[in-house]
């Protein structure tokens, strides 16, 4: 173990890291819309049949791995995987994918700041009215909520492992916590709230197909942070001492509840508001439910209980999905930074600030390519549509390349590293780990059926995306 590598402190630091990684933008809106129009509680049981036989193995993997190797993904796959050059291939995409995650992410995570700062400031009937959204991401007031966030990022990040990463997450996640749960108590109070529970937890298995199943375990490999080589990092900055296993357990359950609790937030809201809602008519994109749906929700929440108090059920709302927010790109861009120190052998300072650089300069890129600059909204085109930056990064990096590197990670543990490795590796902090049923069971998926249903995703995924055809 390198004496200068930064730990955390404690498990719980660890967890809550891990944990703030995890719950994001994805688990507000994105996971209970999805449920809602895919059959309910019956993508409820399929979600959650997903994360603990298909994800949590994975993580455990991904972890793993990083506490082997105390290195962030490139150099944890090179020297695990002895230099050979196809491995070292898995971690440049381990290294990548983060980064241009952290572009994508950083842009709505601006959006988000922005309209936190407006909703503050008693403006959520402008926030509502028809074509804010639109003017607002082509205005270029835009830069001011990206310096923000890069301060807010940069103050986290400058603190290390344990002065920033770990101590915002213990500050951070309970306050996420508290107000979450705030909203669903107030929400749950307003008449009609009952019809949206109904909706979202309601089994209909006549829903389920596919495409519907496809798109859970997409859901859930996105939403507990896999493939993105964090889990990788952040393991590599957990000491010896302590229970990988356990703590894994812990941030799947943390994140599902979380995803979980947000549709009981976010269903009675809706349905509150409009009572005829067609849950098929709900948008797939969770940036036009937050950005275009919420703020109208909000200002006819006034009707009832006045203007001030909507502002400020929004304002809460629009610092949940910033803490959320934030507590992700936190994580995703340790990835690259923390690899650019190692690489580089230079200081946190200097990899921050050469990182802050290289994605402001991408950031503005993809912010830009809503019409502002016409060669980046009208990038290329596949699938028979025209495609921006912003597009192409969110469908090549958001959603084809995560199973790929699931895949590469099972492939790893299997044929390089080998699974007893990795039962050695987790059983350290955790004795019971060795002789247990879920040592078994992980061992035996990871090297079969996992990484051959992250390869049937990966090539449905390509398929659908970028050639428009669909084999499920
Ligand atoms: N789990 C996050 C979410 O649900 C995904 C994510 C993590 C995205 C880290 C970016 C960075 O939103």
């Amino acid at each position: 173990m390198s004496a200068s590598r930064e730990h955390f402190s404690s498990k719980i630091g660890f967890i809550l890291a891990a944990a703030g990684s995890a719950v994001g933008i994805g688990n507000l809106v994105g996971f209970p819309v999805a449920a809602t129009k895919n059959g309910g509680g019956a993508f409820l049981l399929i979600y959650a049949f997903f994360v603990a036989f298909i994800c949590l193995p994975v993580m455990l993997a991904e972890m793993g791995l990083g506490r082997r190797a105390q290195h962030s993904p490139y150099k944890a796959y090179s020297e695990l995987g002895q230099g050979l050059k196809r491995w070292r291939l898995a971690g440049l995409f381990a290294t990548i994918t983060p980064f241009m995650i952290a572009v994508f992410y950083m842009v709505i995570t601006v959006w988000i700041f922005g309209y936190l700062v407006q909703s503050l400031l008693g403006n959520l009937d402008a926030l509502a009215s028809e074509g804010f959204f639109g003017n607002f991401v082509n205005d270029y007031d835009f830069i001011w909520y990206l310096v923000g966030v890069t301060i807010i990022i940069n103050f986290i990040l400058g603190g290390g492992v344990r002065k920033g990463i770990e101590r915002a997450s213990k500050i951070l996640m309970p306050t996420l916590f508290l107000m979450l749960i705030l909203l669903v108590i107030f929400v749950l109070t307003l008449d009609n709230a009952w019809a949206g529970v109904q909706f979202y937890l309601v089994p209909d298995f006549s829903q389920i197909n596919g495409s519907v199943i496809n798109g859970a375990l997409a859901q859930a490999f996105f939403s507990l942070s896999l493939g993105m080589g964090i889990l990788i990092t952040y393991g590599s900055y957990f000491r010896r001492s302590d229970d990988i296993v356990t703590s894994g357990k812990l941030v799947a359950i943390t994140d599902t509840a979380v995803a979980f609790i947000a549709g009981l937030m976010t269903l009675p809201a809706i349905f509150a508001i409009y009572p005829d809602t067609n849950p098929d008519s709900l948008s797939d994109s969770s940036v036009s439910m937050i950005f275009s749906f919420f703020p109208n929700i909000f200002l006819a929440l006034s009707e009832s209980v006045g203007y001030f108090a909507a502002s400020v059920a929004a304002t809460i709302f629009f610092l949940l999905a910033f803490v959320a927010a934030i507590t992700s790109l936190v994580s995703i861009i340790e990835v690259p930074t923390s690899s650019l120190m190692e690489k580089r052998n230079i200081s946190r300072k200097k990899a921050l600030l050469a990182m802050g650089i290289a994605i402001t300069v991408l950031t503005l890129i993809a912010a830009t390519s809503f019409g502002l600059v016409p060669w980046f909204t009208a990038f290329t085109s596949y699938a028979g549509a025209d495609k921006s930056v912003f597009d192409v990064i969110y469908d090549v990096f958001y959603d084809t390349i995560l199973p790929l590197n699931g895949l590469l990670i099972c492939l790893f543990v299997r044929f390089r590293w080998k699974r007893s490795q990795l039962t050695a590796e987790l059983s350290e902090g955790n004795q019971a780990y060795a002789t247990s049923w879920l040592e078994k069971y992980v061992s035996f998926a990871i090297g079969t059926f996992i990484p051959l249903i992250l390869a049937v995703v990966f090539i449905n995924t390509v398929l659908t995306k970028f050639f428009a055809i669909s084999i499920i």
